[in-house]
């Protein structure tokens, strides 16, 4: 038996609703998943929502309800829309758990023991009608470089410069349109650089691509900063242990999440979090906007507490919709639930998978792209082969499946020889490679129909055409599983037949019945996508 995968998408805040680019990541840790199960390895998926901090407190209040009352509904919300794109976790945490606190306070003792928690006094803006300090996006004024209005306490969306929130000119706060004061406090901060030769023992490792060990040099490079860990009162949050008034930031406890859901889902199968958290190869799946936690932070805090840190951090990037940066304006923010309430979700599912590669290159998902690659490679070429040679066995041969002759058995044969290659590339995330391979098997399937052309054959010759089609179209659907779950196990529904492995492709379908095709996929319409997308949007 393999070591246990234990693999994670990065918990998504409570404060929003969950979107196509959320879905990207889980699509892809789902895929992953899915395949490392088809393979028969252990392999325990997590999520959670990750719940905290100033923006989830404003939320709740805003609906008028208690934070735990709204993450509740929220994460609700989350799993029902993950579930719509049948993204199989094993358990959908969230981080306001008592795991979570109280690991969370375990790792925080930890590093205290070990001398890496200190304070210092800062000096921060605050909001005395709302009673908040400010952070930097809670503060708006004029850039202290262009004079643009309305900018940020950190960056100026027209010029760009980087800024401390002190420097903006005209500031106010955003709850109260006020002029903010400038407040002392004590926080707590993890000093992160005491642990750089522990991250770089780390990186020699292997656990992330070359462009991700070039980004952490540039920060090395650069010297880490300590890192501020605490948040004064109010802060929807846990309590620092042995303080007065102070909470862990989200970021804190948001990664120490993945480890409670491993304690939430260790606890039912008669486990500790230790016993699964350090003996598996732990994977995590981010966007590439949150590296520096997970890379930076999140090793150290794991070394610190004597817990094992990740094999892999597997990073992709950001999406864009036609061309552009997702926007609520513009109308191209488009929410995953909206998406299935009109689209086929494994049409998006496979969309993706053409497309995923381990690079942090962003991804497009380009209206008429979408649609030609779904009607050319699902429809046409997979999909297509099902109904067409269906329809012969149905119509013309009894329903039943004969034998496969000696061409047959050529096809049949290459498209095995595939497999290794496809497995290395589900292993290797490059999900996109996979698909061509895969789409190469559908399309030699198609020149052999052709070449045939079994339409005008009697009905025994016929036959056999279409008996090797099918058994290439259910090989073709067992190394599309991981990406379609809804369509393979459609098709194999019709073939009769219920793969569960992938060495299940060597089993031929022979003198077999089939049931009769019915309907799996439509053709897509531009049209019709920009309908469904985008006609609720101003
Ligand atoms: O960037 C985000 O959406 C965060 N909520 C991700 C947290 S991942 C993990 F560290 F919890
Ligand atoms: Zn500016």
């Amino acid at each position: 038996m393999s070591k246990l995968r234990l693999v994670t998408s990065a918990l998504p805040y409570a404060n929003g609703d969950i979107h196509l680019g959320h879905m990207v990541e889980h699509i892809q840790t789902d895929i992953y998943v899915r395949f490392n199960r088809l393979m028969g390895r252990p392999c325990v998926y997590l999520c959670a929502d990750d719940t905290h901090g100033t923006a989830v407190m404003m939320s709740a209040e805003r609906h008028g309800i208690p934070p735990e009352t709204y993450i509740d509904r929220v994460r609700h919300q989350h799993m029902a829309d993950f579930s719509l794109f049948n993204i199989s976790y094993d358990a959908y945490y969230s981080t306001h758990s008592p795991e979570n606190q109280r690991i969370s306070a375990d790792i925080y003792r930890s590093a205290r023991a070990d001398g890496a928690i200190i304070t210092r006094d800062i000096d921060q803006y605050f909001c005395e009608q709302s009673g908040l300090f400010l952070a930097d996006r809670y503060i708006k004024g004029h850039c202290p470089s262009c004079n643009a209005p309305d900018q940020y306490g950190d960056t100026c969306e027209v010029c760009y410069a980087t800024y401390a929130a002190t420097d903006l000119k005209n500031p106010v706060s955003v709850f109260s349109g006020k002029a903010p004061v400038i407040r002392t406090s004590t926080h707590y901060f993890f000093t992160v650089s005491k642990y750089t030769s522990v991250i770089q023992q780390w990186l020699t490792t292997n656990p992330v691509v070359d462009a991700v060990k070039n980004k952490l040099q540039e920060w090395f490079d650069a010297g880490l900063n300590d890192w501020d860990i605490s948040r004064d009162a109010p802060y929807f949050g846990f309590p620092i242990p042995d303080t007065i008034n102070k909470y862990f930031y989200v970021w804190l406890d948001a990664p120490v999440g993945y480890i409670a859901a491993t304690d939430y889902w260790a606890t039912s199968q008669g486990l500790s979090y230790q016993d699964v958290w350090n003996n598996a190869d732990i994977h995590h799946f981010i966007g590439k906007d949150i590296m520096y936690f997970h890379t930076l932070f999140w090793p150290a805090m794991l070394s610190v507490a004597g817990l094992q840190q990740p094999k892999r951090i597997h990073v992709h990037g950001f999406l864009t919709v036609n061309g552009e940066k997702m926007s609520k304006s513009r109308g191209t923010f488009i929410l995953a639930r909206d998406y299935a309430a009109h689209l086929d979700t494994d049409s998006l599912r496979y969309y993706y998978a053409a497309k995923l590669s381990p690079s942090l290159d962003d991804m497009d998902f380009s209206v008429s792209d979408f649609v030609n690659r779904v009607n050319a490679d699902v429809l046409g070429k997979f999909v297509n082969i099902v109904s067409r040679m269906g329809a012969i066995i149905t119509k013309k041969c009894e329903g039943r499946l004969s034998t496969i002759d000696a061409d047959g058995d050529a096809l049949l044969h290459r498209i095995r020889q595939e497999s290794t290659a496809i497995q290395h590339d589900y292993d290797n995330t490059a999900f996109h490679r996979a698909m061509r391979r895969i789409m190469a098997c559908a399309e030699w399937t198609n020149q052999y129909i052709d070449a045939k052309a079994p339409w005008g054959m009697a009905p025994d010759a016929a036959q056999t055409v279409a008996t090797v089609a099918l058994n290439a179209a259910s090989i073709i659907s067992i190394y599309l599983m991981p990406v379609m779950p809804r369509i393979t196990a459609a098709i194999h529904t019709l073939l009769n037949t219920k793969p569960t492995q992938w060495s299940d492709c060597h089993h031929p379908l022979i003198n077999h019945p089939i049931q009769p095709y019915t309907h799996i996929l439509k053709r897509l319409t531009v049209d019709e996508v920009n309908r469904g997308l985008f006609s609720s949007n101003p």
